[in-house]
């Protein structure tokens, strides 16, 4: 497949996942002999430490804006009308009632004649108010053909079933992947052990859904969406619309979190666009919590299956891995990645296939492939400890790779994930694990268990920042990334801060604009690692300059000039100094200090971010009830910035996370070919009362040199490793291993009373 670049990325998982490790292989290509020697780490006084978000206050008392709270002047209502079928024939669209109707200004057709889930959206209108709009939607006069469907995965891959793409097989190969001879690896053990583990539909469900502005300025098109990718979505509209992307302009100010489901423009958009057009007025199409469910993505469910043999030490002789993925009728997710990448093995083979159904596509949902694959594969290696009589973290330890791709071939090492290991398992308080699992006859039983992730993120070459310096002695940040509710600003503040000698508070951030410099998608862990560099680039640019002044000003060499306190002192000198505003001001002309998150100096391996993770659970073994009580994360994703940040981001990945191994799942329902939960009653997310007492652990091992600060990506690492910690403390706990999450209570009780954890 050829490669997107990584702001492309539109609604394809698969797609993104490539994009995502492209990333990474661009440095291959420059693999030197050895690792260069670390930088040293220069003593931060702001990076590292923690910062209160400088948008805190504004976001806790309603004022920083959401989609939904702009208001344009003349703004009308959007609403899509969306086909209640899994699969039908469009026969005809009759808009006229619709468009006579009072307070209508445009309605559209929205359908090639074809659809192919339900929810698709198949006409639009635009009206003073959501009343006009509902009641003019009820007009649209819509004549389907319903044809046969089929939403349960294992019955659209038999033969003769309903064919769900016009030009494609309902089965298709994705990924194959081979090094070694697996054969031989398998000939090679003394232990065998083949396990099969699904992991269910979920839906992203951000906070705030999804929601777009549209509006026209003579040719110009302004969109105010809630998106990850302002560059993407402009340049989805530019093709969607086939107007030049230089005519649009998309904005993103604040956000409730996306996960993967706001990357790349989405078709409401697209609609909002063209019915703004129509009517000659702003137009406003927010989705309902039920279209988040249906339309705009969903993690894929898989179905995999692991063989590993193995020496009676721990030696792995060979892995293999054969996912069955679904995603709707957008393509599954490989989650192939940790078991090739992971542990070493000179022998893995890795078969992988999508099928397609009568559903919303699926989309990136954060960690894709990873999240499902380290259930697997995590899930995998403690059945593999018992049936070896090893200590899990043991066999673990043994196995882990210092290298990508199983040893095979990079010469670099990351030494973060033992470190994870060994920290990770001190906080949980690892010895007091049951010796023998499921031993006791309690009601309660407790269980410890740990599982790995491994993951991408150091960045992508070519972002940009710019510092702009006011004569005042004020500064600006700018950059054209977003920021998803993470703390970006923050971040850009503090980088800006701490190069310049500064205060966060200083500097006013500007992001979240198509027109500003670029920055890829907030997708794949990327934000930070990408937009850091670039700021500390233009920083560090900017500062050169400005000691150059400040020394010709006081008499003293440019590297003798210390910055602090809005004033620039000589080091030798300790009376002499001058105010940031006197010197901002002998810059004349030359104020923007453009800085790049530069190429990257090395291989794929500096890039990948490690954690363990570590669950305590306790299984009421009457009603089937998983109660996760102590959870400690261990992290190495380089240099943090933000410690206060970076801990939020794990909290909410672990919350996510134990939700998945608890409770989310999509329910198809065969008859009428809809969901029957599309909504947060029906549909169970975790909660504040969910979550376990809690500790994050950062270990930092990674060389400045791979950006100019060492820092990778935080966002899905953390998201991987919860349901085989849980699967694996609740096995520990009971002694029987859960292969299918979520490990809702029917599934324990069935666990319980049979002794087998899957189907
Ligand atoms: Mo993504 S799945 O928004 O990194």
């Amino acid at each position: 497949m050829a490669r997107k670049t990584f702001g492309d990325v539109g609604t394809d998982s698969r797609l993104y996942q490539d994009e995502a490790r492209g990333a990474g292989e661009q440095a291959g290509a420059q693999v030197p002999a050895a690792a260069p020697a670390a930088a040293p780490r220069p003593a931060y006084r702001l990076i590292g430490k923690r910062t209160a978000r400088i948008d805190g206050r504004k976001i806790v008392t309603g004022r920083a804006e959401y989609v939904q709270d702009i208001k344009l002047k003349k703004m009308l209502c959007g609403k899509i009308l969306r086909s209640p079928h899994a699969a039908a024939e469009v026969v005809s669209v009759d808009l006229s009632a619709a468009q006579a109707q009072p307070g209508v200004f445009a309605v559209l057709k929205l359908t090639d004649g074809r659809v192919r889930y339900a929810g698709q959206q198949v006409a639009a209108v635009a009206a003073v108010d959501e009343k006009t709009a509902e009641e003019a939607l009820a007009l649209v006069k819509v004549e389907y053909n319903p044809l046969p469907f089929v939403v349960d995965w294992e019955k659209a891959r038999e033969d003769g079933a309903p064919q769900v793409l016009a030009e494609r097989p309902n089965v298709e190969a994705i990924n194959d992947y081979k090094r070694g001879d697996i054969d031989a690896g398998f000939a090679a053990a003394d232990v065998v052990l083949e396990r099969t583990y699904r992991t269910a539909s979920e839906i992203h469900h951000p906070t705030e859904t999804h929601g777009s502005i549209a509006t026209w300025e003579g040719e110009q098109l302004i969109v105010y969406d809630s998106t990850q990718a302002v560059h993407s979505v402009r340049d989805g509209l530019a093709r969607a619309l086939k107007i030049p992307a230089a005519n649009i302009t998309v904005i993103k100010k604040y956000m409730g979190g996306g996960f993967g489901s706001k990357l790349g423009v989405n078709e409401h958009t697209v609609a909002a666009a063209l019915l703004s057009r129509e009517a000659k007025r702003p137009v406003k199409i927010l989705l309902s919590r039920r279209d988040n469910h249906l339309c705009v993505g969903n993690r894929p469910m898989t179905h995999q299956t692991i063989k590993a043999g193995a020496k009676k030490d721990g030696t792995l002789t060979a892995l293999s891995l054969v996912n069955t993925t679904c995603g709707g009728v957008g393509s599954g997710d490989e989650t192939s990645e940790p078991l090739i990448d992971i542990y070493k093995c000179a022998n893995v083979k890795v078969d992988e296939k999508t099928v397609y159904m009568n559903t919303g596509a699926s989309r990136p949902t954060r960690a894709p492939g990873h999240t499902q694959g380290a259930f697997a594969l995590e899930g995998f290696m403690d059945e593999l400890a018992a049936a070896l009589g090893m200590d899990p973290l043991e066999l673990r330890k043994k196995n882990y790779s210092t290298r990508n791709r199983g040893d095979t071939g990079l010469p670099y090492s990351s030494k973060g994930l033992d470190k994870c290991y060994e920290q990770g398992a001190k906080a949980i308080g690892w010895e007091r694990r049951n010796k023998v699992p499921g031993g006791g006859s309690d009601r309660f039983r407790r269980g410890i268990g740990v599982a790995t992730s491994i993951w991408f993120g150091a960045g992508v070459p070519g972002t940009l920042a710019d510092l702009v310096l006011y004569p005042d002695g004020s500064v600006e940040a700018v950059c054209g990334t977003q920021d998803l509710g993470c703390g970006t600003r923050t971040h850009m503040a503090v980088v800006a801060a701490e190069t310049l000698g500064l205060e966060p508070q200083d500097i006013s951030v500007k992001l979240g604009n198509s027109d500003y410099p670029y920055a890829p998608s907030s997708g794949g862990s990327q934000t930070t690692p990408s937009v850091a560099p670039a700021v500390r680039d233009a920083g560090l640019k900017a500062m050169e300059r400005l000691k150059q002044i400040a020394g010709r000003k006081l008499e003293a060499k440019p590297e003798d000039i210390i910055a602090e306190n809005r004033t620039f002192r000589v080091r030798t000198a300790p009376d002499k100094s001058i105010a940031y505003a006197d010197v901002f001001r002998e810059l004349r002309r030359e104020t923007v200090f453009h800085g790049e998150r530069s190429a990257l100096p090395y291989d794929k391996y500096a890039f990948n971010t490690f954690a363990a993770h570590f669950a305590e659970v306790e299984v009421d073994t009457e009603t089937g009830r998983i109660r996760v009580l102590k959870y400690v994360a261990a992290h190495d994703s380089g240099q943090i910035i933000n410690v206060q940040t970076a801990e939020s981001q794990v909290v909410g990945a672990i919350t996510q996370g134990l939700s998945t191994a608890l409770f989310e799942e999509r329910v198809m329902d065969e008859t009428t070919g809809n969901p029957v939960n599309p909504n947060l009653r029906d549909y169970k997310v975790a909660t504040s009362l969910d979550m376990p007492e809690k500790t994050v652990i950062f270990v930092d091992v990674s060389d400045p040199n791979i950006n100019n600060l060492g820092t990778k990506g935080l966002g899905e690492p953390p998201r991987i490793p919860s349901s085989a910690a849980v699967a694996n403390a609740v096995y520990n706990a009971i002694g029987v291993h859960l292969r299918e999450i979520p490990m809702t209570p029917p599934r324990v009780l069935q666990a319980l009373e049979t002794k087998e954890g899957g189907r």
